[in-house]
């Protein structure tokens, strides 16, 4: 039985990576916060890297959402993404000198798990101790993400609710420390670190990110309750997750949308819409498989074009990206554990001017043909892609803003893109600035 009026409720949309991060998901959720009041992180680190272009000028933000470059957005950052305070107030500051009002619209929700020096450190030398042993790098991006979410999971962590009381804080931090340094001098044959330095860091941090600490999940439900749209900005990328990635060559978090809920304290029966975003072709940093790679080295290649072309460097490390072909059989995995309603494909216009592209539809393993990525990284290494070869376009498409202008075969090419993976294209990006977007249904009002 209803009793009374139900709240005006907003609508909620999720983005997410499809492939292995870096498909231009910042630039997309920028574009859409002029439908939104909020946007929340809900994963990850600043190991992420959102480049966003606006009127010519580039930023780059690692940990805050995207919202914060439109006025009045109210930015929220989740229980499930790894805060490292001084990184943190750095990336505020640094807005700050943009001219950005941040503080008043920023909220970090208190039950964060803190990044702190010796887990950049553990990172750090154990991905050195992998190189020199020759068990294989992971290639992580070295910010102490890893280290962060197991002291999650192993329940000592301290979080951002611990930056409140001193005393507490000192009396974890000395335990946690000494633990830590035993792993450091005892294992990685590392340096120990020092408490006061690390201890006076994270009270004067503590003391600039008191006023913007909040009950995240029930804010969010509050602005949920008086119709406010939301927008869960997922980092890094399906391929990348914990559990659904290419175990072990992974991030340490959730990056699936199903995360979206559990990171931010909102449940899932109050999202609305999943926009994965995927890049035309595709690219990974760091180590593990990639059937579709390319050699991106020698000029002429059709990897070097991509590379160059694509400027694939990283945002954060600035290391060169791996690139390759489109993988339809990789992004049928993601649209399934995403359930995908709409994809924005990004970056067409690096595909200008090749004569032929291709897209893996499936592989080859063990004399069978399969249509969906594997789960086991061994077995992926051994995927054999299999090609589907289509005609390329001459014209350019950067910067067009309708289907119709598309050139034929860039239609053809996202058509057979849609329906090899089942999953409908609702936007299209030809270029890094906010107007560079095709609209083919918009996520808030689909
Ligand atoms: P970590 O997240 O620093 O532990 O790195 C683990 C793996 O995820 C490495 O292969 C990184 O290169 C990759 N990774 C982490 N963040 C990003 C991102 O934002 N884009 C692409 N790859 C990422």
């Amino acid at each position: 039985m209803q009793t009374g009026i139900l709240p005006p409720a907003g609508r909620n949309v999720v983005v997410v990576g499809t492939q292995w991060g870096d498909e231009g998901k910042g630039k997309v959720v920028d574009w859409m916060t002029d439908h939104a009041q909020g946007v929340v992180r809900f994963q990850g680190g600043h190991n992420a890297g959102h480049t966003l272009v606006i009127a010519g000028r580039k930023t780059a933000l690692q940990l805050i959402p995207s919202g914060i470059m439109r006025e009045g957005v109210k930015c929220y950052i989740g229980n499930g993404v790894v805060v490292d305070p001084k990184h943190l107030l750095s990336e505020i500051e640094r807005l700050e000198a943009l001219g950005l009002e941040v503080r008043s619209r920023l909220f970090i929700s208190e039950s964060c798990p803190l990044i702190l020096p010796f887990h950049v450190e553990i990172d750090r030398a154990r991905e050195a101790q992998r190189e020199s042993c020759g068990s294989g790098k992971i290639g992580t991006t070295g910010k102490g993400i890893g280290p962060a979410y197991e002291d999650k999971v192993a329940r000592r962590a301290l979080r951002v609710q611990d930056l409140k009381h001193p005393t507490r804080l000192e009396a974890k931090l000395r335990t946690l420390l000494e633990l830590h340094n035993a792993e450091l001098t005892g294992v990685l044959g590392a340096q120990p670190l020092e408490l006061q330095p690390m201890l006076d860091d994270a009270l004067r941090a503590a003391e600039q990110l008191r006023p913007m600490m909040a009950d995240v999940g029930y804010r969010l439900f509050q602005a949920h309750g008086v119709g406010d749209n939301l927008l869960f900005e997922g980092a890094q990328g399906t391929l990348l997750d914990i559990d659904h990635g290419t175990y072990p060559y992974v991030t340490s978090s959730n990056c699936v949308a199903g995360n979206a809920a559990a990171g931010s304290g909102l449940g899932p029966g109050m999202l609305h819409y999943v926009l994965g975003i995927t890049k035309a072709y595709t690219t990974r940093v760091g180590s593990g498989p990639f059937p579709t790679e390319l050699d991106i080295e020698t000029p002429g290649t059709i990897g070097h074009h991509l590379s160059t072309v694509g400027q694939e460097r990283g945002t954060v490390t600035g290391r060169a990206r791996r690139c390759g072909w489109l993988d339809a059989a990789a992004l049928k995995r993601s649209i399934i554990i995403n359930g995908v309603s709409g994809l924005c494909i990004t970056k067409l216009d690096v595909l200008d001017g090749l004569q032929e592209i291709k897209i893996c539809t499936g592989y080859e393993l063990d004399g069978r043909v399969v249509d969906v990525l594997p789960l086991d990284a061994d077995e992926i290494e051994q995927c054999k892609p299999i090609y589907e070869t289509m005609p390329g376009w001459s014209d350019t498409t950067a910067g067009l803003t309708n289907w119709e202008q598309l050139p034929a075969p860039a239609r053809r090419y996202l058509e057979r893109v849609q329906a090899l993976i089942g999953a409908p294209i609702d936007m299209v990006s030809t270029g890094p600035d906010r107007v560079h977007t095709i609209l083919l249904r918009h996520p808030f009002r689909a």
